[in-house]
């Protein structure tokens, strides 16, 4: 298993850039069961959920090309034949966000067998309220042996109402509404960029869809849609642990091919907390800190709200801060899995059911501590890099599910960390290096 060795201290100066949003890229790719035709999507993150996806279209039949550049990521899809339209336990157990296909494949093939997600690390993580749209327009769907196998001849228009603000729920239904008889309104809708992403590629392969990007979508069923090429959004969280990371060691980062519109609520809590923050350009943002941050709370909210997935990131941050901070996670039961590892490398923090309160400044000294899930490692490597000393951090194959190269790219901007063991390939060649 792969592990990252970092030795802390050193202030990150010069540019980084910012790959495709995976959480993005991952719908996208599930819409393309959606048409026969090619589907191309641009700006794909090389990341392992992204091969998962890759090979959870191709264990149904499609075909998918996969081709990393130094210019561009791109991915072709066809879904002309989808012999199986089954996704099978085996891929769904490691990518819960798998589930994705459940719309899109009972609203082309009128059937999906997708194996039911288990609990994760940062808590139960049900797809209830994705089953009971699906139920309200029009799908007979049955549980046993741990899948949902769901039929319709031909989904019906609905009026959905979500009872709880789901992301890839949101997602999931869009995908079902476009090619169903009739019209969907579907109200207490996501509001992330990663929805709009999805909705601008179903529009060009010819969806009718308004309102993706505000809590209320509607939606005009076709008959079919076509094939569309599509550029991926950059991937707002990566950019949000960039900014994080020049504050938090002290330095001069231009993070470069994001959104800045993304991120107002990460960048005005970096700003509360003293770091000086200008956007360049349309794409750019540049991020300074001298030190002297200052303690500032955060309480998880759906977009645009502060994200659940860089409330880790930040929190080291405050272990960095001067006073008392207190974040509150919102969204899921169980996301403080970073905190005792944070706690092993000095941070004092403490937990009370979803609060934690963070008490700074505290020096923090290199250990050997382990990535429980995506976020968790990215909040470790944060702190790994002021830590005084060399700090190991295994299973970084978290990391790599959803960050792109990140130790390249944080050694480019001077830091210190180097990646012991099998380097992750999307490939698949696995190769023995210490780099
Ligand atoms: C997506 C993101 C993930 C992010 C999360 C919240 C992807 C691939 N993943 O996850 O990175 O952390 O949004 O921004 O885009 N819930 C139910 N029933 C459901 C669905 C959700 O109770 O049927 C609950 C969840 O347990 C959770 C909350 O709703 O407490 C939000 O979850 P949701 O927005 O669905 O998260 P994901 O879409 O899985």
């Amino acid at each position: 298993m792969d592990k990252f060795v970092i030795r802390g201290g050193n202030p990150l100066l010069g540019t980084i850039r910012v790959s495709g949003a995976k959480n993005s890229a991952l719908p996208c790719m599930a819409a393309a069961i959606l048409t026969d035709d090619e589907v191309i999507l641009e700006n794909i993150p090389q990341v392992r959920d992204i091969e998962t996806q890759r090979k959870l279209l191709v264990s149904m039949g499609a075909e998918v090309e996969l081709g990393y550049g130094r210019a561009q990521h791109r991915t072709t899809i066809s879904c002309r034949l989808l012999s199986d339209p089954v996704a099978k336990y085996e891929i769904v157990k490691t990518m819960r966000a798998s589930s994705l296909v459940l719309g899109p494949l009972i609203a082309r093939t009128g059937l999906a067998r997708v194996a039911m997600p288990g609990g994760c690390a940062i808590g139960g993580r049900p797809i209830d309220l994705h089953i009971k749209a699906l139920e309200q327009m029009g799908a007979i769907i049955v549980q046993q042996h741990g899948y949902l196998e769901a039929r319709a001849q031909r989904l019906k228009g609905a009026h959905l109402i979500f009872d709880k603000i789901t992301v890839t729920g949101t997602e999931d239904l869009l995908m079902a509404a476009v090619l169903a008889e009739g019209d969907t309104l579907m109200e207490n809708c996501a509001r992330e960029p990663e929805v709009t992403d999805l909705a601008t590629l179903l529009v060009a392969m010819g969806a009718r869809i308004e309102g993706a990007g505000t809590s209320t979508i509607r939606v005009k069923g076709v008959e079919t849609l076509h094939g569309a090429r599509h550029r991926i959004n950059p991937d707002r969280i990566e950019a949000g642990t960039f900014l994080v990371a020049g504050v938090i060691t002290g330095g001069d980062l231009c993070v470069a091919n994001c959104n800045p519109a993304h991120l107002s609520s990460v960048i005005d809590k970096l700003e509360e907390c003293g770091a000086r923050i200008d956007t360049l350009s349309e794409d750019s943002i540049r991020v300074r800190s001298e030190g002297n941050l200052r303690s500032a709370d955060i309480s998880t909210e759906e977009y645009p709200g502060f994200p659940t997935d860089m409330q880790a990131q930040y929190m080291a941050l405050l272990t960095q801060a001067e006073g008392s901070s207190v974040v509150k996670e919102n969204i899921f039961e169980n996301r403080f899995m970073h905190v005792q590892e944070l706690v092993r490398m000095g941070a004092n923090i403490k937990l009370d059911g979803r609060t934690a309160t963070v008490r700074g400044k505290t020096p923090l000294s290199a250990a050997a501590v382990m990535c429980s899930d995506l976020r968790a490692s990215a909040s470790l490597v944060l702190a790994a890099l002021v830590a005084d000393g060399e700090s190991i951090l295994d299973r970084v194959y978290h990391m790599d599910r959803g960050y792109e190269r990140i130790e390249e790219k944080l050694r480019g901007v001077g830091a210190q960390i180097r990646r012991m063991g099998n380097v992750f390939n999307s490939r698949r060649e696995t190769v023995e290096v210490e780099n």
